[in-house]
């Protein structure tokens, strides 16, 4: 009989793709959302997915919706506190959005993990749990950094998560690296800017902008969690497609949509005063943080897990198209694989028309 996942997020980019991936692999997906008639959640139904109905700010409905899986795959969605709470706790000051976003995501994250210990204790079914997370980047800067909330709340959640021991004899921790598709999806609130006159996208970014990053095709999310569910438990994965740097990635991309781009290297400071109130500071610290101390030797790479895991790859020629799949190799990385599959040639972010410089 088929196995059953429960999917909470499987409206967004990780569930969603965890959802799917693992539909076709023939297990019983049971999506969870606060909105069954969203047109999403609709969607997900259509393509065989059961919907079923939670609100992580109402913990109790938690346990019917993990109850009776085998695997459940969990996010917590930072921003969508952050950027709806912005706009006036950055009236109080630099920090106080990032640490209400923060507090909320560790409550949700805790309730998460006693939701799963609870059905695990009470039911024995559950075989692995998997947790979307990031590391602890005020640790792996040395404190240098310490406005990645976004990163150290997941992290603090996962250290609450080892602590519940049986529950963690049967988790493993999925570290999202920076999506691709970060540019078409928030590119304003990440220093992106349009330079109308000279018809150039600039990416104003902290640091190195030389030095390799890792990157993440958020539809193989499903690829990385199935990886996890097929690996021995207490994995701490970095989910990562390829590693590349900001001028790599930006070249591609003028490559791909015609559209020549430049990456301006900025500091800290520069990217907090163009845009005072913390959401500048969050993602200049994060990538400061990655460029000048990488993500974490901790990490399991995905072909430490699985020397011949397939992830996509969608090249220049192949954009619009179905990516075809080739063996993953970190020695001969593509960049190729920079773009996920709903990339467009002609992509200009909306907001970037509205934000000319
Ligand atoms: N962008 C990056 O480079 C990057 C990299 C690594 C990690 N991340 C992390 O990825 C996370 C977001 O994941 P994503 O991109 O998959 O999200 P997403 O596409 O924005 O979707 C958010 C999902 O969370 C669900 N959700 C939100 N609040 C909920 C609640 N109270 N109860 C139940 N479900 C709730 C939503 O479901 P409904 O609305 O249907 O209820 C939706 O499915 C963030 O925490 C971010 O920090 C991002």
């Amino acid at each position: 009989m088929a196995k059953t996942i429960a999917v909470l997020g499987v409206t967004g980019n990780q569930g969603g793709s965890v959802a799917t991936h693992f539909l076709s692999l023939g297990w019983n997906v049971r999506g969870i959302t606060r909105n069954a008639s969203s047109s999403k959640a609709l969607a997900l139904a259509q393509q065989g997915i059961s919907i079923v109905t939670a609100d992580l700010d109402t913990p109790s409905t938690l346990i019917p919706a993990f109850s009776g899986a085998h695997v459940i795959f969990a996010i917590t969605d930072f921003w969508a506190t952050f950027l709806s709470s912005y706009p006036e706790l950055k009236k109080i000051s630099n920090r106080a959005t990032g640490e209400y976003a923060l507090s909320e995501e560790v409550r949700r994250g805790k309730a998460i993990a006693d939701a799963t210990a609870h059905v695990l204790k009470e039911e024995g079914v559950l075989e692995r749990f998997v947790y979307s997370t990031l590391p602890n980047f005020t640790e792996q800067s040395k404190g240098k950094y310490t406005y990645c909330y976004h990163f150290d709340g997941k992290a603090e959640v996962s250290e609450y998560l080892k602590g519940k021991k049986e529950l963690w004899e049967r988790s493993s921790l999925l570290n999202m690296a920076f999506y691709t598709s970060n540019l078409s999806a928030m590119g304003a609130i990440l220093g992106v800017t349009f330079d109308k006159e000279n018809g150039k996208l600039i990416w104003n970014k902290p640091g190195a902008n030389a030095v390799l990053h890792p990157w993440v095709v958020p539809e193989d999310t499903g690829i990385f969690a199935e990886l996890l569910v097929r690996s021995p438990p207490k994995q701490d994965l970095l989910a990562v497609n390829e590693m590349a740097s900001y001028n790599a990635f930006m070249d591609i991309w003028s490559e791909v949509t015609g559209v020549p781009s430049e990456v301006r290297a900025i500091s800290v400071q520069e990217a907090d005063e163009a845009s005072p109130g913390g959401l500048a500071r969050e993602a200049a610290e994060s990538n400061s943080t990655s460029a000048e101390f990488g993500w974490g030797k901790h990490l399991v790479m995905p072909k430490d897990l699985d020397p011949q895991v397939r992830l996509t790859t969608c090249s220049k020629s192949q954009l619009g198209e179905k990516p075809q799949e080739k063996p993953y190799t970190a020695t001969n990385p593509s960049l190729n694989t920079l773009f996920s599959k709903t990339a467009q040639p002609t992509f200009l972010p909306s907001q970037l028309r509205e934000n000319d410089s």
